[in-house]
C-alpha cells in the first residue's frame, strides 16, 4: 500500500489516463469524472492532493475546491484549467488552491508539484479576500505572453522570491508588481513603491534606509525609511536602473543580509520583505558601462518577467479597450460605448509607443469627448495619429490623406504651427493674413473640385455668385492655371 493518496478529477479521459500513469508509481490514485463523484471520493478518503479541473459536469471545480476547505484535513488542490485567465487563477488562489496549472501542461510540472507537496515545502497560503480596489489592479489579457505572466504571478504567490520586471514604459510593470503582492500571503501587509528617479539623489539613501536623528545636517528626527515601512510586505523598486552605484551596494547588502541600517547607526534591523524591481532600461548594457552592478543584477533577477509591448500582442488591444471603456463608464457615470469595427482595426494598426497607458488615456479621452454611442476610428485618429502611427497601408492610406483628422484638428494644428513660426516677428496683420489665406484656399479647392463651375461653387460655399467672382479677382485666382493643374 502506498503512503499517499491522490485524486484526479477531470472529464477528459485521455488526460486522466496520462496523469494517472504518471502518478501511480508513487501514489495510490483515484479518478473521478464529475464534481459529484469527486465530492463523494473526498468524503470517504484522505487525499494528499486533488488535481481538479474547473469545468466538470454536475458540480463545478470551484465548488469542489470550496468543499475541501471545510474538511479537517485539507488536501492540496491543484487546479487544472484550459482557459487560463487571470480571474480564474486569482479565484483559485483566493479560495485556497495550492497551485494551478494550465492545460496542456508538461509532465515535469506535475512532478515538481507533487515533490513540493510531499515535502510540504510551501504551506498552503490562504490569500485573503480582497477589497473592491482589487478590481482596479486586475490585469487584462488573453494573449499567450500575458497568460504566461499570469501564471508566473500565480506561482509567485506561494513563495518569496525576488522578481525583476522588464518592459517598455506603460506596459504594466507597476500593475504586475501590485498583482504579485496582492496574490501573495503578504497581501494584508504594506506594498511600498520607491520611484527611484523621482526622489532627489541626495535624499534617496535616507528615503530607502532611514536615518538617525542628527546623522546629517537637516536630519532633525529619526526616520525609518521605506524598507522598514515595507516590513512584512513588499517593496517595489521602480526604475531600478536609475539607482546610484553607492546605493546599489547598500541594496545588495539588504538583499543578502535581510537587514537594514539607518544612516548614522550601526545597529542593523532585521527585515522580512519581498523585493520586486522594475526597469525599462537595458540593464545588461548598463552593466557593460559600469553603471549597474552585475552582482545586484543577479540578486534581483531571480524570477524575470518581461512584459511585451502592446504592439506585439495585438490580440489584447480590443479586450483592453473594452475593459477601459467599462472602467471609465463607471468612473464618469456615463453609458458604456461601443467600439466600431473600423475603430478596432484602427487601434490594431496603431503601434502604441506608450503601450497600455497610451491606450488607456485615449479611451479616457474619447469617452469624455465623443458625443456618440459608437466610437469610430476618427475619434481615435484625432488623438493617436502621429508620426508613430504604423498605419495599415492598404486600408488606411487613402483615408489618411483625406480625413485622417477631424477638420477642426487639422486647422488647429496648422494654425498652431504657423503662429509658432511667426511668434518672433513684429507682424501687425496676422488676423488678416490668416483669414485671407484661408479664404483663398477654400475657394481654390472647391473650384478645382467642381471643375470650375462657378454657379455650383457659389451655391456650395453659400455665397453670392458676384461675391465669388469678386473674390476670384481679389485673390488673383487664375482659371487657366487651375485647368492646367487639374489636367496634369
Ligand atoms: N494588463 C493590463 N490590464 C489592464 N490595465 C493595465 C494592464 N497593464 C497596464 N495597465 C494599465 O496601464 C497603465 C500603465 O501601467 P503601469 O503604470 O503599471 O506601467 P509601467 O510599465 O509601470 O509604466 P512606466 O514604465 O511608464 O512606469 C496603468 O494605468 C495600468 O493600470
Ligand atoms: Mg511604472
Amino acid at each position: 500500500m502506498k503512503e499517499h493518496k491522490i485524486l484526479i478529477v477531470d472529464d477528459e479521459q485521455s488526460l486522466v489516463y496520462v496523469l494517472k500513469k504518471l502518478l501511480e508509481n508513487e501514489f495510490s490514485v483515484d479518478t473521478a469524472s464529475d464534481g459529484e463523484e469527486a465530492i463523494s471520493y473526498i468524503e470517504q478518503n484522505e487525499y494528499l492532493a486533488v488535481f481538479l479541473d474547473i469545468r466538470i459536469p454536475k458540480i463545478n471545480g470551484m465548488e469542489v475546491l470550496s468543499y475541501t476547505k471545510k474538511l479537517s484535513v485539507e488536501p492540496s488542490v491543484i487546479i487544472m484549467t484550459a482557459q487560463n485567465t487571470m480571474v480564474n487563477a486569482i479565484d483559485a488562489m483566493k479560495q485556497g488552491a495550492y497551485d494551478y496549472i494550465t492545460k496542456p501542461f508538461e509532465l515535469d510540472e506535475i512532478i515538481d508539484i507533487t515533490e513540493k507537496i510531499k515535502k510540504n515545502k510551501y504551506p498552503i497560503h490562504k490569500v485573503s479576500e480582497k477589497s473592491e480596489d482589487f478590481l482596479d489592479t486586475l490585469l487584462v489579457g488573453k494573449s499567450k505572453t500575458m497568460q504566461e505572466v499570469f501564471k508566473t504571478i500565480g506561482k509567485l504567490s506561494h513563495n518569496n522570491l525576488t522578481v525583476l520586471i522588464l518592459g517598455e514604459s506603460g506596459t504594466g510593470k507597476e500593475l504586475v508588481a501590485k498583482a504579485i503582492h496582492l496574490n501573495s500571503a503578504r497581501s494584508d501587509k504594506p506594498f511600498i513603491i520607491v520611484n527611484t528617479p523621482s526622489v532627489p539623489s541626495e535624499l534617496l539613501e535616507s528615503e530607502l534606509f532611514g536615518h538617525e536623528k542628527g546623522s546629517y545636517t537637516g536630519a532633525n528626527e529619526k526616520k525609518d525609511g521605506k524598507f522598514i515601512a515595507a516590513n512584512g510586505g513588499t517593496i517595489f523598486l521602480d526604475e531600478i536602473g536609475d539607482m546610484p552605484l553607492n546605493l546599489q551596494a547598500k541594496l545588495l547588502r539588504v538583499i543578502q543580509e535581510k537587514e537594514v541600517e539607518h544612516i548614522g547607526s550601526n545597529k542593523p534591523v532585521k527585515i522580512d520583505i519581498r523585493i520586486i524591481a522594475a526597469t525599462n532600461k537595458k540593464l545588461k548594457s548598463l552593466i557593460k558601462n559600469a553603471k549597474f552592478r552585475e552582482d545586484l543584477y543577479y540578486r534581483l533577477n531571480v524570477i524575470e518577467i518581461t512584459l511585451p509591448p502592446l504592439r506585439e500582442r495585438k490580440s489584447d488591444i480590443s479586450i483592453l479597450a473594452n475593459f477601459f471603456i467599462k472602467k471609465f463608464a463607471e468612473e464618469f457615470n456615463i453609458p458604456e460605448k461601443q467600439l466600431s469595427e473600423d475603430a478596432s482595426s484602427f487601434l490594431q494598426s496603431y503601434d502604441f509607443p506608450g503601450n497600455i497607458r497610451e491606450l488607456e488615456n485615449a479611451i479616457r479621452r474619447v469617452m469624455v469627448m465623443s458625443p456618440s454611442f459608437i466610437l469610430n476610428s476618427d475619434d481615435f485618429r484625432v488623438i493617436l495619429d502621429n508620426e508613430n502611427a504604423v498605419i495599415n497601408k492598404e486600408k488606411y492610406a487613402k483615408d489618411k490623406k483625406t480625413d485622417s483628422d477631424s477638420f477642426e484638428d487639422i486647422i488647429k494644428r496648422r494654425i498652431k504651427n504657423y503662429v509658432e513660426k511667426i511668434k518672433d516677428t513684429e507682424a501687425n496683420d496676422i488676423y488678416k493674413s490668416i483669414m485671407n489665406l484661408t479664404e483663398k484656399t477654400v475657394i481654390e479647392e472647391i473650384l478645382t473640385l467642381h471643375n470650375y463651375n462657378q454657379l455650383k461653387v457659389s451655391k456650395l460655399l453659400g455665397i453670392n455668385r458676384n461675391t465669388l467672382r469678386k473674390k476670384i479677382n481679389e485673390y488673383g485666382i487664375s482659371l487657366k492655371n487651375f485647368k492646367k493643374i487639374r489636367n496634369n
